[in-house]
């Protein structure tokens, strides 16, 4: 059985390999795609979505999101790390594809109420539309079948401050607000995305197996790949929000730990997620009344890269 997302989404070049990995995977059927500021402002984020969906001859629902965080400063959209168009400078000719009329929040309230229990919430970007649409209609949480995020980091470090992940920091109001509420979340961290590094040669096997998703991920992947030596020192990229979906349709690929979440949104740490595992700290007030989740702690990288290449090359066949 297939299992139906929205994937809220700020489109980027790890978030277009999220993107086809939800399209070629036959246990995943993407309904709709909600943008949200980030990587790119949640106009193009949009746009981007609709030129992917042109790309590849499929169709879903696009909204567009939140163009900026619930309190916090906006900081500046990551053209550095994924171009200036988001896919890396590659010239994709742009989507027309008209945008779906309600906001990215609303698009999630609405789109509940007419699936109750069935819909997933895959979120790749800052959680500001999530935030939104739960003080929208707080009774989403008892509507959605899961709610997987990427972002933040348990035992790892930030990459974008030394303790805070970028989705994470770029609001982090929403993420404490999405952590707080009572519905089922899966966090997918840095933990579990860092070990993963998509290499030239993985590419170019990519392209070959795979000329259309494969291809344009390979051409994508330069301008990331050189952000990455510069930053991380290593040839290659990590594909971040693919881990969300993996999650989904290859939870055996991963170690995961129960417990509550927070985040710090003021200060020196500002964006720190914070992870206290079920049973600790029992004492502490704050952590008693807070809502259990499911972190991923560990990943099988290994297992990963074959999977991902295998669910891209079967599409394709
Ligand atoms: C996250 O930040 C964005 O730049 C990526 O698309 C990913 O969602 C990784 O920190
Ligand atoms: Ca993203």
């Amino acid at each position: 059985m297939s299992t139906k997302i929205i994937l809220d989404t700020d489109p980027g070049i790890d978030d277009t390999m999220a993107i086809f990995y939800a399209i070629a995977h036959p246990e995943i059927e993407l309904i709709a795609m909600t943008s949200i500021f980030g990587n790119v402002s949640a106009k193009e984020a949009a746009h981007n979505a609709c030129t992917l969906l042109d790309y590849v001859g499929v169709d879903a629902d696009v909204a567009k999101g939140a163009g900026k965080p619930l309190v916090a400063e906006p900081r500046p959209h990551s053209y550095h790390v994924h171009g200036e168009d988001g896919f890396g400078n590659v010239n994709l000719s742009l989507s027309e594809k008209p945008l779906h009329e309600l906001s990215s929040a609303e698009y999630l309230v609405e789109k509940t109420k007419a699936h109750p229990g069935e819909i997933t919430i895959v979120a790749v970007g800052p959680l500001t539309n999530l935030a939104l649409a739960l003080d929208m209609d707080p009774q989403i949480v008892n509507r959605v079948k899961e709610v997987v995020v990427m972002g933040g980091v348990v035992y790892h470090s930030g990459n974008a401050s030394p303790v805070a992940e970028a989705n994470i920091l770029n609001d982090p109001h929403a993420a404490e607000k999405v952590f707080a509420a009572s519905w089922p979340l899966v966090l997918a961290p840095m933990d579990v995305t860092m070990p993963v590094v998509f290499t030239p040669n993985y590419f170019a096997d990519l392209a070959d197996a795979a000329p259309k998703m494969g291809g344009l991920m390979k051409q994508m992947a330069k301008f990331y790949i050189r952000f990455y030596k510069r930053y991380h020192g290593f040839d290659g990229c990590v594909p971040h929000d693919v881990m969300a979906l993996t999650y989904l349709t290859a939870p055996g690929m991963f170690l995961r730990k129960r417990g509550s979440l927070s985040v710090v949104t003021e200060g020196i740490a500002v964006g720190q997620t914070v992870f206290v595992p079920s049973g600790k700290f029992k004492h502490v007030a704050f952590w008693q009344n807070r809502p259990q989740h499911d972190v991923l702690l560990e990943i099988d990288a290994n297992m990963f890269l074959s999977h991902y290449f295998q669910t891209i090359e079967n599409w394709e066949a």
